[in-house]
């Protein structure tokens, strides 16, 4: 049995980041340092039992069995000083394990305390992933179906993985008190730095869905220097103008506040078809019992600045962009408008049919191939290292992809329900993904 250590408090570590950690538990407060490889647990074996002690503080009494949490182990045999390679072995694969089951930390940040959750273990040279979810949903609601799909343990082996849930998102999160200042997009933008210092990753290859686009968008605009690469989901890159404020109020009349978070992450036709996806997330969202708190960052989704994205201005993206957006999706138009104020020698356009509102939930074998493709880009995840299924779909598209020249040349990855081949390159050529 394998016995993961739960809460303790929060720690100062920096003048204005200060953070906590735990094994996926609430507000998971044990101190840790703030240099990664510095794993914040300690394993050791009594009588077969591989006991992960946090490294508290020496003013830090240790977890009482009430706060630990039991997780699987089949070790029988005692972990001692002198081990044999065998054993040393073993230990390093449960802490493997350990690490692969996600890590939920907290830090506090000039605009509150912030949640996330690691994944893996950072891989010298590469940057991390850092997702960002939309209104309504937290990190697992929002990204479990893509990183659990089975095609896409391939790609994030090689890198680790930090899910961050916007303030008063994370699981069990307590209810703001009444008149709490929730953050603005811009400022939720403001406190990533304070993720990435504890955690002492330099570089980001974000993933964001809707709001968390918008985030990561603000985020990489303030940081270019930190962000390598932007995969955007039904990103809304305007704030609200007048009209869209009328619309907003007149809904509002008819209502509810899940009805109107669910009328902005699905389609329509979804949400009338009522399939059990949609009754899942209206579940969700609906009995939520931190809706509250859901409201506010919906208030500030709703009351957020304009990108102002220039195409060849000043304020514009630097990095390679893989917009993503569902063909029905209820922000097919703003994504389109995006594209076009990007640099078309950085940025893919993958418009995915069949795939509704929130296509990392509905199409997630399909974006994960445009994922493939996208890391392949950036000179990532070379052909060579995957499996021979891979390889093969892989190669009939980087050939063509190849054909007008390097990798900061446009594309745009129009994602059809056919399995589809490549058209010969015109400016802009379209990419079919088959899967
Ligand atoms: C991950 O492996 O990154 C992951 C696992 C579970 C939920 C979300 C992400």
């Amino acid at each position: 049995m394998l016995l993961v250590a739960g809460r303790a408090r929060t720690q100062s570590f920096h003048t204005h980041c200060s953070s906590t950690s735990a094994l996926s538990s609430r507000h998971p407060p044990s101190p840790l340092c703030s240099v990664w490889p510095q794993v914040p647990v300690q394993l050791s074996f009594r009588r077969g039992t591989l006991t992960p002690t946090p490294l508290y503080p020496a003013n830090r009494s240790p977890a009482t069995m009430a706060e630990l949490q039991e997780v699987q182990i089949t070790e029988e045999k005692p972990l001692l000083p002198g081990q044999t390679p065998e054993a040393a072995k073993e230990a390093e694969l449960a802490a493997r394990i350990l690490l692969d089951q996600g890590q939920t930390h907290s830090v506090e940040t000039p605009y509150g305390s912030v949640t996330f959750t690691v994944y893996g273990t950072p891989k010298p040279k590469r940057p991390a992933i850092l997702t960002y979810h939309d209104v309504g949903l937290n990190y697992k609601s929002c990204f479990q179906p893509l990183f659990q799909f089975g095609d896409m343990q391939e790609i994030i082996q090689n890198f680790v993985r930090v899910h961050v849930d916007a303030p008063g998102m994370e699981e069990g999160a307590p209810v703001f008190p009444v008149g709490y200042q929730y953050p603005s997009l811009d400022q939720l933008a403001d406190m990533i730095p304070c993720i990435l210092q504890y955690l002492n990753f330099s570089s980001v290859i974000g993933v964001g869905v809707g709001a968390g686009a918008y985030v990561l968008s603000r985020f990489a605009l303030t940081h270019p220097d930190t962000v390598e690469g932007l995969v955007l989901i039904n990103i809304d890159p305007n704030a609200k103008g007048w009209m869209d404020w009328a619309a907003h109020k007149l809904t509002g009349l008819t209502s509810s506040i899940p009805e109107m978070i669910l009328g902005h992450l699905f389609s329509q036709e979804e949400l009338s078809g009522n399939s059990e996806l949609i009754q899942k997330y209206r579940n969700i969202i609906t009995h939520a019992p931190n809706l509250d708190n859901i409201e506010l960052y919906w208030n500030s989704y709703n009351n957020r600045r304009d990108l102002n994205l220039e195409r060849g201005g000043d304020v514009t993206l630097k990095c390679p962009v893989m917009l993503v957006v569902g063909d029905q999706a209820p922000h097919e138009d703003a994504v389109v408008e995006c594209n076009s104020k990007l640099d078309p020698t950085q940025t893919s356009f993958l418009k995915m049919a069949d795939s509704g509102g929130q296509p990392q939930l509905t199409q997630p074998g399909k974006l994960t191939e445009a994922f493939k493709y996208f890391l392949q880009g950036m000179g990532y995840m070379a052909s060579s290292c995957m499996t021979r299924l891979s390889r093969s779909r892989t190669a009939s598209l980087t050939s063509a992809a190849s054909m007008d020249g390097n990798r900061s040349r446009s594309r745009t990855l129009s994602q059809g329900s056919e399995s589809g081949t490549l058209p010969s390159g015109t400016p802009g050529h379209t990419m079919e993904v088959s899967c």
